[in-house]
């Protein structure tokens, strides 16, 4: 065996208005992790895309060779075929399906004309038992969390004998210990050799688990470093993404102007019907005018229900007590539409889900919420809307030619972004945002982090949810940290440490 597996050769990929990949050359070694890393839209998908037939064989120009032979795949199957599986930025599962149905869909095992139960669950059982997932394969998939999701998505590309496996951005929305279970298991299934081509911009894992890192910028390839003659440090991929030194990563707020409490959260209750139990216990919080408030957490500790609920929208569950207060006066909010008017404003962690038309473009997302502001007279007016909507994309830099794209055109992390200028646009008073920088480059989280200081510096509010505790210390003036539907403790930004806030989010003494 050949101790290259992969070459991509002098690939290039155009859409309309954007060369997505320039000549792009790299070479992945059998049996290797390699990490692929770069900025918001630099290509990193479109090439993963390239190689797994997504983007077919006439597409592009340049050629793949896969076990010294050159490929052209018309299509995913194809790939798979060769033994190639990706797993996608948005996962592709079924949620009314079972975990085992889900293993093994599209490829099912059969006996004569029916599918084979018996064998299926068997079979998923010894998947599963390969990815540590320890549940039954009959239960549904959409009772699993997200980090158990991502494994039945690797026993899925076991079940289909994949030797180069792509993972895209698998940890973005894991937390700490699903993440780190996670390159555990792909350590394991490197040693029994497969070879795994990883997306991710959480560098810390690229340096912890990469035996070779490509830095992707603007769509060429910038280098490709051995990890594993010397260790790449962050600094070094960070300066190769950016193509410059980054001094800070939390950018300076000059002048704090933090007022009165501008919005409170008093024994805030709630009751979940399917789960049969209370999921928030007499939450209280307050947030003051011109302050960015930290809410901390471990993956179920109640902050996103906290959110929603703040927000008025609440799926499956019932307020069962606690009151909320804006400027003193109390609210009482049935729906998102009057936390709105209220000037209240969530940005969802879920982007796909609550908070993108994606077939509409980067212009009506941005201000279909706040179409007022567009009023000239009677009228919407749409030049307006161009300007305004111009003026974000490029004070927070969305990397696409034209206001006019299709946001599901957009890379992930300029979708995010998306998000973000449509609530900037609105101008809430009291700002939710929720994994803000979910998916996003170490360049373009700094331009946020500026937006969320020119923002509270402006007068208004946040409350940032975060799951990276680095973030969260680095930009909060306060912080409350939650665990198992409480708050289990207060702490000032300055007095915030990882661990002081570990050990309140695990609700442990302090040692
Ligand atoms: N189907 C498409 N139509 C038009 N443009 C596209 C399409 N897919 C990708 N692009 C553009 O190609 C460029 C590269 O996008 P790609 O999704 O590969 O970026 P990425 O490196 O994966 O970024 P991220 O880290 O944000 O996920 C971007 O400018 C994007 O807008
Ligand atoms: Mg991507």
């Amino acid at each position: 065996m050949s101790d290259i597996i992969l070459e991509m050769r002098n690939i290039s990929k155009s859409f309309p208005g954007v060369k997505a990949l320039d000549n792009v050359n790299f070479t992945v070694k059998t049996g290797e992790i390699h990490c692929l890393v770069g900025e918001n839209g630099a290509g990193k998908s479109t090439l993963m895309k390239v190689l797994s037939g997504i983007h077919k064989y006439g597409s592009y120009e340049g050629d793949i060779i896969y076990n010294g032979e050159v490929m052209r795949f018309h299509s995913i199957r194809d790939s798979e075929n060769a033994g190639i599986s990706i797993i996608n930025q948005e996962l592709a599962l079924i949620p009314e399906l079972s975990v085992a149905e889900n293993i093994f869909f599209g490829h099912e095992i059969m006996k004569g004309r029916l599918v084979d139960w018996n064998e299926t669950i068997k079979q998923a059982e010894k998947y599963l038992e390969r990815v540590r997932l320890k549940i039954n394969p009959r239960t549904p998939m959409r009772e699993l969390r997200v980090g158990s999701q991502q494994l039945v998505e690797i026993a899925k590309s076991l079940s289909k004998h994949a030797r180069l496996m792509i993972l895209d951005e698998p940890t973005s929305s894991l937390n700490e210990e699903d993440s780190e279970n996670l390159l555990n298991l792909l350590r394991d299934l490197k040693r029994q050799g497969v070879t795994i081509i990883m997306i991710s911009h959480r560098l810390k894992e690229v340096v912890q688990i990469a035996d070779t890192v490509t830095v992707l910028r603007d769509g060429s390839t910038i280098c490709s470093m051995d990890a594993r003659e010397t260790p790449v440090t962050m600094n070094q991929i960070i300066r190769n993404m950016v193509g410059r030194d980054m001094a800070n990563i939390y950018p300076e707020r000059r002048e704090k102007n933090i007022g009165e409490v501008l919005f409170s959260v008093k024994d805030w209750s709630a009751y979940d019907h399917k789960l049969n139990r209370e999921i928030l216990h007499n939450v209280s919080i307050e947030v003051r005018r011109g302050e960015i408030v930290g809410l901390a957490g471990l993956m179920g500790a109640g902050r996103t229900e906290l959110a929603l609920s703040i927000f008025g929208n609440t799926p499956g569950y019932r307020i069962t007590g606690g009151k909320l207060t804006m400027d003193g006066q109390e609210l009482s909010l049935d729906s998102p539409r009057q936390a709105i008017q209220h000037g209240i404003g969530y940005a969802t962690e879920d982007r796909k889900r609550n908070g993108l038309i994606l077939i509409q473009s980067i212009k009506f997302n941005t201000t279909f919420a706040n179409l007022e502001a567009l009023l000239k007279g009677l009228v919407i007016s749409e030049n307006e809307e161009v300007v305004q909507a111009n003026r974000l994309k490029e004070s927070i830099n969305i990397k696409t030619p034209s206001v006019q794209q299709t946001v599901l055109n957009l890379s992930g992390g300029n979708q995010q972004k998306v998000v973000l200028s449509k609530w900037i646009f609105a101008h809430p008073r009291l700002m939710i945002l929720d994994e803000p920088t979910r998916g996003i480059d170490v360049g373009a989280k700094y331009e946020i982090y500026s937006l969320m200081n020119e923002m509270v510096s402006k007068g208004m509010s946040i409350i940032m949810i975060s799951s990276e505790l680095p973030e969260v210390i680095g930009m909060s003036d306060r912080i409350y940290v939650m665990c198992e539907g409480r708050i289990t403790g207060e702490v000032s930004g300055a007095d915030a440490t990882e661990h002081n806030i570990m050990q309140l989010a695990t609700d442990t003494e302090v040692v």
